[in-house]
């Protein structure tokens, strides 16, 4: 049963509950009853969500003229930021925001940026008691180019501990005491890829629900195997470029191809909002109207709404549209987290968006 805070919200979004695939699924194992703290009979495991994935920051530049010359030509640019980066890190950051209860787990290097992230994630409420600290490798780094006035970037990316996460390092007490388990970047997860269908399928047997953002794929493969991990993905959340790489055709053909597979599939749109399918039905949702600073980390934020509506029980239409105030929110400030809502703020952009 979700927190009460969510249910006291009627649902204006037409549409079945959120997961009607979950029907005569196993609950969550470990869950611990609460009647006493909530006043009504309900268990809740301790964490609603646990997002595995990557962690590093980025540093934003922002200016007029950014392309680099070499030759040792120094050009200035307007500023430059270091900010939490990594979509795992920003859709834990995103959800904990939100309120939901969260844990993430990831490597980062024994490095100043290693122990930024940690800091800043756990400044925001997020659990980084299960990351893994590796003494060989430096943590990612991104470098955003971003040019003022406009939400179009450029990105360099130093992968460092990023592809480094194993099974071994999930902590399975971790998992346990989730009730769902989101991966973000599958493509970068090179280590953890393999391992994914059957982490995925012991998730299940335990009750936990599960969800994939495959995010860009540096290596221009679009599989890796992720035709395996769909059929025991609950939600697969691409965007639109990434739906239509993985599956072939526009966005609508796309998600209807990816859904065949098992999950419920929600493609993101940008400005034009989210496509979602299950099975056989369809549903698009608008995004609200934001004087976008910066997209950064925008898709990573949705995921956060989404899941946070889909663990709520609300209807795929409703999530979908939260997801959309979230993203949307979320670019309204440089790098993916300072501008993150939280519970109330995304409620309020969900009205905005009807
Ligand atoms: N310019 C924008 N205006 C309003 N909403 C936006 C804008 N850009 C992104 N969003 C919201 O954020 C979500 C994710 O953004 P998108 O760019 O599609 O994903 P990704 O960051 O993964 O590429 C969109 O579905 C939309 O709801
Ligand atoms: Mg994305």
């Amino acid at each position: 049963m979700p927190p009460p805070d969510l249910l006291a919200v009627p649902s204006e979004y037409e549409g079945p509950a959120v997961c009607p695939q979950l029907e005569g699924r196993p609950r969550a194992a470990q869950s611990r009853p609460r009647e006493e703290a909530l006043g009504f009979a309900v268990e809740v495991a301790d964490f609603d969500l646990l997002v595995l994935g990557d962690c590093n920051p980025d540093v934003m530049v922002i200016g007029e003229q950014l392309e680099p010359m070499f030759g040792q030509a120094e050009l200035l640019v307007d500023e430059a930021r270091l900010v939490v980066g990594g979509s795992g890190s920003i859709t834990a950051c995103g959800a904990a925001r939100l309120g939901l209860r969260t844990a993430f787990i990831s490597v980062v290097g024994d490095d100043v940026f290693g122990r930024f992230m940690l800091d800043a994630l756990a400044r925001r409420g997020v659990d980084v008691s299960g990351c893994v600290v590796d003494r060989e490798r430096p943590t990612g780094l991104s470098l955003v180019l971003l040019r003022r006035g406009g939400t179009d970037r450029a990105i360099l990316t130093a992968p460092g501990t990023t592809a480094s996460l194993t099974r071994d390092a999930v902590d399975p007490d971790l998992m346990a005491a989730a009730r769902h388990v989101h991966v973000s970047s599958y493509f970068l997860q090179e280590a953890l890829r393999p391992d994914l269908p059957s982490l995925f399928d012991a998730a299940r047997a335990a009750g936990l629900t599960t969800s994939v953002d495959p995010n860009w794929d540096p290596a221009n493969a679009w599989d890796g195997g992720l035709r395996e991990l769909l059929p025991r993905s609950d939600v697969f959340l691409p965007n639109a470029a990434e739906a239509t790489r993985i599956a072939g055709g526009e966005p609508p053909a796309a998600a209807t191809a990816l859904a065949a597979d098992g999950p419920l599939v929600v493609v993101k749109l940008g400005e034009h909002g989210a496509l979602a399918v299950l099975g056989n039905d369809v549903w698009s949702v608008a995004a609200p109207r934001v004087d976008a600073v910066d997209a950064t980390g925008a898709g990573d934020s949705f995921d956060a709404g989404f899941l946070a509506g889909f663990l709520a029980g609300w209807s795929v239409p409703r999530a979908a549209a939260f997801g959309c105030a979230c993203g949307a929110l979320s670019t309204r400030a440089l790098g993916g987290t300072e501008a993150q809502p939280t519970m109330e703020e995304a409620l309020a952009g969900l009205e905005a968006a009807r």
